[in-house]
Parts: structure tokens; C-alpha cells; sequence
């Protein structure tokens, strides 16, 4: 049996942000490894029926509604945690852009209030923060050159969000290792995944995008040809891969990314969905301010010190999103359904398919 899942047994984890999509996928995998589960969450992501979709009953005792700023209620449920994971966030871009004010108290704030808890406690036995590749930015090569993203490489955050990203890994660093509690900072690279329901002017979940718009016959809209590349990562090995560094002795201290090592251009995942949808039609759109052409992760030290690499390739888990979009049509938002009028007001024309792709 493998290491991480006897590691777990037994075990008290505390997932803030654990009704969100990593957060829910990390819950069925603790509990996979039967671990005892406690997820604290303010809800605030979705709306009802997405949380349900995401398998969120707030009538679960293990759910625990409340704010990662409420200091009692943090110290509270850290102080019966063995492990604690650090996935709430106001976690979109554009999101936090949009509206500082949030991102400063869920991304800054509660990320403060719950290392402090962690710092204090006498029972954690590691506590991992879940950041985000977004604090490489355009990476070190200029942000038109297609990157491989190394842990070693400079912070360049280019939003908000990224600069809080930062900062929590910076502050993971210090109070922890001041108070010598065990830790470790994880960089995902573009989740994605049953149960991904994209949120309104957001415009990084383009598989999700891409499934719904298809289902509703919308063009599938290609920022700047679809020629940026992203590393994309199914959330069941997110969650897999965080277990694994919750538990691995030599994930102790690190920053690990967390990705495939592999680039797909965005052109592809549309052609990836048009492969179930076969009417699908695609148009020119700009490419959105300072987003950068993309990357992929360096892997070296994620399977060298999990022991691991990601098990789901892209085009399965493309095929898994859809089968599961087509068995619950209703997830797609009403607000994704009246794009329409946007998508045809941008002035690029639909995009021919070529000979290659219909091959
Ligand atoms: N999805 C991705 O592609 C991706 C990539 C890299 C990093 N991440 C990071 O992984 C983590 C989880 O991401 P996700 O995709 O599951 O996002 P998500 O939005 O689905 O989940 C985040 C959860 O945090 C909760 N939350 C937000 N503010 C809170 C607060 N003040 N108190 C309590 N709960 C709060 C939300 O209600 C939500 O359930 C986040 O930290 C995100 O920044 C996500």
C-alpha cells in the first residue's frame, strides 16, 4: 500500500476552502485514505446547486461554516487537526482585480489568521499551502516565449491574486519555520475537472468554458488563435499529489509544482472538445490584457520527492468533463448561456477547420 495512504489513516485534516473544487476533490480523497476530515469553509465560492454539484451537503457535522478570518474558530479546529491543507482563497484573477477588498481579507487576512493558529499548535503535524504557478507570471524568457517554470526561478506576480500567493508562501516560510512547525508550498499549474463550473469574468477555466460552450452551441472563442500553451492538471491527481506531500518526509520545507511537464496550446483543447462535439465552431478573439503565452511545469522535483506523476492526460480528462456535462447539462450557468452577444460582438470570423484537424 502505498506510503501517503497508511500515512493518513486515522488522521485529523483540516481543508479550509474544502467545498470549492480542490477542496472537494481533496475531501473524497482523505477519505479514500481514511482520514477524519474537517473542512472549514464560508461558503462564498458557489452558489447552492453548484455546491451541490460538488458533493457539498451543509448538513454534513464536518462541514464547518465560517470564515478562515474568524481567529476563535480557526484556532478552535486547527488546535484537533494532525495535518492542515490551505486551499480557501478568493481564487480568481480576475476575481480579485475586481475587488481588492476580498482578496485582501481571504487571500491576505485569513492566510495570516490560520498560520498563526498552525504556528501555535502543539499537534500539526505539517501544514501545506496551496498556491498557485501564477506567482511566476510571464516567467523569466518575456511573456511571449513558451516557458518551463522552475521552483527556483524569481517571483514576477503580475495581479493581485499572484502577489497574495507570494506572499502567503513567503509568510508560510517565516512563521512556521520561526515556530518549527513542519510545512510544505505547493504550485499548482491549471486545475481542472469534473465539477468545474466557471465563474462569471473569469477567463481561466477554458476546458469548462469550452465543454459548455459547445453543449449550447456557442463558438468556441480562441484568444489570440488559441496559441497559448497551459499545463494542465486533472483535480483527482491535485488532490492526490497533495496528500503525497502531506505525508512524504522529503516533501518537508520544499516548494513543489504541481503539473504534468506538458504544454497544450488552447487551440487544442478546442479541437480536444470538438472531438465530442462535432458541429462545434470556432472564432478569432482577443487575447485578454497581460495574459501571458504560458508554460509548463518543470516536474523534476515533484516526482523525485512524491515519488509520483500525474496519472490523467488531458485528452482522457477532457473526455471525463464532458461525459459528466452531458449527465448534468444544468451546471452550465445561465450567465455562460447569454454570451452570445458578446462572443459575436468581438469582429474575429469563425475560424475554418483544416484538413489536419479533421483527420
Ligand atoms: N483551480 C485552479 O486552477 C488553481 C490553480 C492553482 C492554485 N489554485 C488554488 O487552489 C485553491 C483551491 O482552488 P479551487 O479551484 O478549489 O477554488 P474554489 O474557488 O473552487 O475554492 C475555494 C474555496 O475557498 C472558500 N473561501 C474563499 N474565501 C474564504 C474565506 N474567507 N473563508 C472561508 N472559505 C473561503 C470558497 O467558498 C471556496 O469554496 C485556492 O487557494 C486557489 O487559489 C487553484
Amino acid at each position: 500500500m502505498d506510503h501517503w495512504l497508511t500515512a493518513l489513516k486515522g488522521s485529523r485534516v483540516l481543508v479550509t476552502g474544502g467545498a470549492g473544487l480542490i477542496g472537494s476533490a481533496l475531501r473524497r480523497t482523505l477519505e479514500t485514505a481514511a482520514a477524519s476530515v474537517t473542512v472549514l469553509d464560508n461558503l462564498s465560492g458557489y452558489d447552492r446547486a453548484t455546491l451541490a454539484l460538488l458533493g457539498v451537503d451543509d448538513h454534513d457535522p464536518s462541514l464547518k461554516v465560517g470564515d478562515i478570518c474568524d481567529e476563535d474558530l480557526v484556532r478552535v479546529l486547527v488546535d484537533e487537526s494532525d495535518y492542515v491543507i490551505h486551499a480557501a482563497a478568493y481564487s480568481t484573477v480576475a476575481g480579485c482585480t475586481r475587488d481588492p477588498a476580498t482578496a485582501f481579507h481571504s487571500n491576505i487576512a485569513g492566510t495570516e489568521t490560520v498560520l498563526r493558529a498552525v504556528a501555535r499548535s502543539r499537534h500539526v503535524r505539517r501544514f501545506a499551502f496551496i498556491s498557485s504557478a501564477q506567482v511566476y507570471g510571464h516567467g523569466t524568457a518575456g511573456s511571449d516565449a513558451v516557458q518551463v517554470f522552475s521552483e527556483d526561478q524569481p517571483y514576477s506576480p503580475l495581479n493581485l491574486y499572484a502577489a497574495a500567493k507570494a506572499w502567503g508562501e513567503w509568510q508560510t516560510r517565516f512563521l512556521l519555520g520561526s515556530a518549527q512547525v513542519d510545512h510544505v508550498v505547493l504550485r499548482p499549474f491549471s486545475v481542472y475537472g469534473e465539477g468545474q463550473i466557471p465563474k462569471p469574468g473569469a477567463y481561466s477555466w477554458v476546458i469548462a468554458q469550452f465543454a459548455m460552450y459547445a453543449t449550447i452551441g456557442q463558438r468556441l472563442p480562441l484568444n489570440n488563435g488559441g496559441r497559448q500553451v497551459r499545463d494542465f492538471l486533472h483535480v483527482e491527481d491535485v488532490a492526490t499529489a497533495i496528500c503525497r506531500a502531506l505525508t512524504a518526509d522529503t516533501a518537508s520545507g520544499k516548494t513543489i509544482n504541481l503539473g504534468t511537464g506538458r504544454v497544450t496550446p488552447v487551440r487544442r483543447v478546442a479541437e480536444l472538445v470538438r472531438a465530442h462535439f462535432p458541429d462545434a465552431q470556432f472564432q478569432d478573439a482577443p487575447r485578454p490584457a497581460q495574459d501571458p503565452l504560458g508554460g509548463c511545469a518543470d516536474i523534476a522535483c515533484m516526482t523525485e520527492v512524491l515519488g509520483w506523476e500525474p496519472q490523467i492526460t488531458v485528452e482522457n480528462g477532457i473526455a471525463r468533463y464532458v461525459e459528466w456535462l452531458r449527465a448534468v447539462p444544468a451546471a452550465i450557468p445561465d450567465w455562460l448561456r447569454s454570451e452570445r452577444d458578446r462572443i459575436a460582438s468581438w469582429n474575429g470570423a469563425p475560424v475554418p477547420r483544416s484538413a489536419a484537424e479533421d483527420r
